[in-house]
């Protein structure tokens, strides 16, 4: 590895490139799949036969959602249903459908990191569920639960779905949940969806697709490096690899480099060697189960109050209470 000459590194993106590339073994993160192209492969992604994931958090709300919506507001004094990492929202409107008609007083804020997802659902949500309150809100993650408390004075039920969580290592999963758990009040709720383990085949196909989807989403980042820094990654030069561990539950993405190259990426006046077969780690999509998640909920100053799963317990929500 060799860097061409000092340069001041301006934004995140590009410090977090020089970061992990310089670095051994190297890494990228998984934030930086996602861009107006990244986000069109992970709704491709969410279709695949592979991916369960989507189509059994879908099966949890079309099954349970009377209880689900029952539990989120049981002494009925209205509430705001806070969605971070709201996407097309799909799932959610069976969610909204059912609160409407058990006649509950609910406001729905979906956050988003994208304003044109944002934009989108609540432009959608105002044309098919017009009797719904939506403000949406566009931020990352950690900078809105700072803002939480004066989102609303009301009881709030936070959501986080499609195993969101999965993507961030247990240390910071838990800071995570440990910052969500300090926003929020006494009665507040956490309803979050955690992948669970399961076959650990199932778990493999589902993040190595036979037609090269998620192999796509995950050069997305390399593609993203050409584009913005100027980089020469050859993505034909590169696989996607997937790894995953029964015992931790951890699965592992990796991109891997065929042959002994150097790429340049000249916005950070940067040339990165790679050995043959040398690997890039670029995301993690944890699995769990009900021990790990009650640990996590433990450390976070949080307990598990309810749980929903589909037929084959694959996928599970849980609704999270301050201890
Ligand atoms: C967004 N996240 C929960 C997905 C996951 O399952 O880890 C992203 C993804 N990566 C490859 N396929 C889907």
């Amino acid at each position: 590895m060799n860097s061409k000459d000092q340069k001041v590194l301006v934004s995140t993106f590009e410090k977090e490139v020089y970061e992990g590339l310089t670095a051994f073994p190297k890494y990228l993160s998984s934030k930086y799949f996602y861009d107006e192209v990244g986000d069109k492969l992970f709704q491709q992604i969410m279709a695949l036969p592979e991916y369960y994931l989507t189509r059994t958090e879908y099966e949890i709300f079309a099954t349970h959602s009377t209880e689900i919506v029952r539990s989120f507001d049981k002494q009925k004094q209205g509430f705001d249903l806070i969605e971070l990492g709201a996407g097309d929202g799909k799932k959610t409107k069976i969610l909204l459908k059912d609160l409407l008609q058990q006649g509950l007083d609910f406001g729905y804020m979906p956050i988003d990191i994208s304003q044109n997802a944002v934009d989108g659902l609540v432009n959608t949500l105002q044309n098919e569920m017009p009797d719904v309150f939506v403000q949406g809100q566009v931020g990352e993650y950690f900078e809105v639960l700072d803002r939480l408390k004066q989102l609303s004075t009301r009881k709030k039920v936070v959501m986080v779905l499609g195993s969101n969580i999965g993507n961030l290592l247990h240390s910071r999963a838990i800071q995570f949940l440990k910052k969500l758990c300090n926003a929020m009040n006494q009665d507040d709720l956490i309803f979050m969806g955690f992948d669970q383990k399961k076959h650990p085949q199932k778990v493999l196909d589902a993040y190595n697709d036979k037609t090269g989807v998620t192999a796509a989403f995950n050069k997305n980042v390399l593609t993203r490096i050409n584009k913005e820094l100027d980089g020469n990654f050859n993505l034909d030069k590169f696989m996607h690899w997937e790894t995953y561990d029964p015992e931790s539950g951890t699965a592992k993405s990796y991109l891997v480099s065929t042959e002994k190259q150097t790429v340049d990426i000249n916005q950070l006046s940067l040339e990165v060697h790679f050995e043959a077969w040398e690997s890039i780690h670029t995301e993690i999509s944890q699995k769990y189960d009900d021990d790990i998640v009650k640990w996590l909920a433990k450390e976070s100053g949080l307990k598990i109050i309810n749980a929903f799963s589909d037929a084959n317990q694959d996928y599970k929500n849980y609704l999270l209470a301050k201890a």
